[in-house]
């Protein structure tokens, strides 16, 4: 959506906090030996407390309040009765809707022990959202940020997950723009405006470069062999720094 008024901009970041807590949440809960299943029931719980709808159970029927996605898998993994073991990568990534509006973010947790690998890993893919977010403004190209992520990427030896994309989010939880590519795209001419609500969700992997969707029908997995991290944030453009609203 594009915000036309002061109200769209206050409930947005109600939502968009809403959601950082829930993510904050559930990451203080998580721990080696607790299923899939009960970290979401957390999220779950503090969502409905807080009058928000966990927006892909609502709009796609997701069969869980919250997408945990664990190790090779990347994105849309489903809460179920999966064990949390050491040293695993988490990502859990929670968006939801309150009075109409939506917000969409996403954090790529190691349960102890860190090794080195995953810490570098995560460490790199919120480097190049934190530079996808010091950099993006009103008038620029959107394809200006699947070439920062791109560009980033592989300045820290990663791939990128190049069928996994950035969007547009607010009025629902993924609406136009859509598909913003985390690739520097040429034959995108679409350009970033004043008050439009985007995602920013980088997901960087120790070399896959495309996701796949398991016989679940939900969860899209890399091989086995490579590990990937993303982190998200909901935004809006401005004519300076974005605002953020799942911070
Ligand atoms: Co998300
Ligand atoms: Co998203």
């Amino acid at each position: 959506m594009t915000i036309q008024t002061a109200e769209d901009l206050a409930k947005l970041k109600t939502i968009g906090k809403i959601v950082a807590d829930t993510i904050r949440l559930m990451g203080k809960c998580l721990e080696p030996g607790m299923t899939t299943q009960e970290l979401d029931t957390i999220g779950s719980d503090y969502l409905t407390q807080q009058g928000a709808r966990s927006a892909p159970k609502f709009c796609y029927g997701f069969p869980g309040a919250t997408c945990i996605s664990i190790n090779h898998e990347v994105a849309h993994g489903l809460p179920g009765l999966k064990k949390i073991q050491p040293g695993d990568l988490v990502n859990i990534d929670v968006s939801a809707e309150k009075q109409g509006y939506f917000a969409d973010s996403g954090f790529t947790f190691v349960v102890p022990p860190v090794s080195s690998q995953k810490l570098a890993l995560t460490q790199a893919a919120r480097a190049v959202l934190n530079q996808c977010l010091a950099t993006v403004k009103a008038g620029m190209p959107l394809n200006s940020i699947g070439k920062t992520i791109s560009k980033q990427a592989k300045r820290y030896g990663y791939t990128i997950i190049k069928n996994l994309g950035s969007h547009g989010v607010g009025g629902a939880l993924h609406e136009e723009p859509e598909f913003i590519a985390p690739y520097y795209d040429k034959q995108d001419q679409r350009i970033l405006h004043k008050g439009m609500v985007i995602t920013i969700e980088p997901f960087l992997s120790t070399g896959a470069q495309y996701a796949n969707e398991a016989n679940d029908g939900w969860t899209l997995t890399i091989p086995p062999r490579y590990l990937a991290a993303q982190y998200e944030h909901s935004i809006v453009i401005t004519d300076d720094k974005p605002i953020v609203l799942t911070n």
